[in-house]
């Protein structure tokens, strides 16, 4: 582990959870925090939402004493939205440093010119990046990733540049193109290539599913840091396995008893109708039901269940060896 400076700030560690639409909510940062994340990210927060309907961000902001240090993530096109967005969020959240997403692949987030678009239109994106490093009190970063179609190393290490000629004070680097979405094959090169274009921080992003992963993001890239995304999903153990520099095994005793804290810490905190919020626990515990000899039946019965009891009492009928 090794301290990085954000601007004025000094994050102390480099193995962050990455911010996680859909995912890295209060109960996952929690859970991850218990098992070695020593930085999380808050979901993502659409801007345009939380300027026209901020009370719709109860669940995505919901936090705790025990959730911090946190960072946030905002999706956004146009830089005066992006400004009065990130002006409501920072009344409510404490944070050290604030994430613009140039990253996002979703359909829908492309059709409102935000997200992974801003590769395709950087001139929005500097003009986002300079107006909240100018505006705000506080350091700005940028997801990126490596391409819209395909990878073109001059024009993504020209995209860095100017970013951090905009005020950037950091760059989280996703190892795909936009037109990857989340298969397939991590270009270290191109992380490589942007890490040595830019003075500020670079933290990589992709298949990192295990120490060894995680090393060789470090070694193939020179990165400063790195976001831990799916392998985290069913697996907080990752963060000290990444810390020690070798997996463990994990019983599947201990499994189920972090898969049952895990869906308590939900049914306390998140903020939403309870129907969703038994689905939600639906796809949290079929992450964590995998790689015993009944884990297919399971998967299958607990998709089946439509309250947080049965969902338990489900867990606590497997037998374990
Ligand atoms: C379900 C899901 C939601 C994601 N949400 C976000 C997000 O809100 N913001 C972001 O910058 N990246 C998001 N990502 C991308 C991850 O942070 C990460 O860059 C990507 O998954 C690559 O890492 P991995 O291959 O180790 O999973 C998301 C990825 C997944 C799978």
């Amino acid at each position: 582990m090794r301290a990085i400076a954000i601007g004025p700030y000094t994050l102390k560690t480099n193995v962050l959870l990455a911010p996680l639409s859909g995912c890295s909510d209060l109960a996952f940062r929690l859970i991850c925090r218990e098992h070695g994340a020593k930085f999380c990210f808050y979901e993502m927060i659409d801007a345009n939402s939380l300027v026209h309907h901020s009370r719709g961000s109860d669940d995505l902001l919901k936090t705790t004493a025990k959730d911090k240090p946190i960072a946030a993530q905002l999706v956004g096109g146009d830089a005066d939205i992006m400004l009065k967005a990130a002006k409501i969020l920072l009344e409510k959240v404490d944070i050290p440093f604030l994430d613009i997403n140039a990253a996002c692949p979703v359909k829908k987030m492309i059709q409102k010119f935000s997200g992974a678009n801003l590769l395709r239109d950087p001139k929005a994106l500097y003009k986002i990046v300079k107006t909240l490093a100018s505006k705000l009190d506080l350091p700005i970063t940028v997801k990126l990733r490596i391409g819209y179609n395909h990878v073109d190393l001059k024009e993504v290490t020209t995209i860095a540049k100017n970013c951090e000629k905009n005020g950037a004070a950091a760059l989280f680097v996703h190892g795909r193109t936009r037109s990857q979405l989340y298969a397939g094959e991590i270009n270290y090169e191109a992380i490589k290539a942007i890490k040595h274009a830019v003075k500020v921080p670079v933290f990589g992003s992709g298949n990192i599913f295990s120490p060894e992963m995680a090393k060789k993001m470090f070694d193939l890239t020179d990165c400063d840091g790195i976001t831990v995304a799916r392998g985290a999903f069913g697996n907080p153990w990752i963060f000290k396995q990444i810390e020690k520099g070798e997996a463990f095994p994990v019983s599947l005793a201990e499994k189920l008893k972090v898969l049952k804290k895990h869906l308590s810490y939900i049914e306390k905190y998140k903020v939403t109708r309870s129907g969703y919020k038994v689905g939600f626990m639906r796809k949290i515990a079929i992450w964590y039901l995998k790689g015993f000899p009944e884990a297919a039946k399971i998967r299958a019965e607990v998709t089946r269940l439509e309250t947080y009891e049965k969902i338990i009492a489900l867990i606590d009928s497997i037998i374990i060896d």
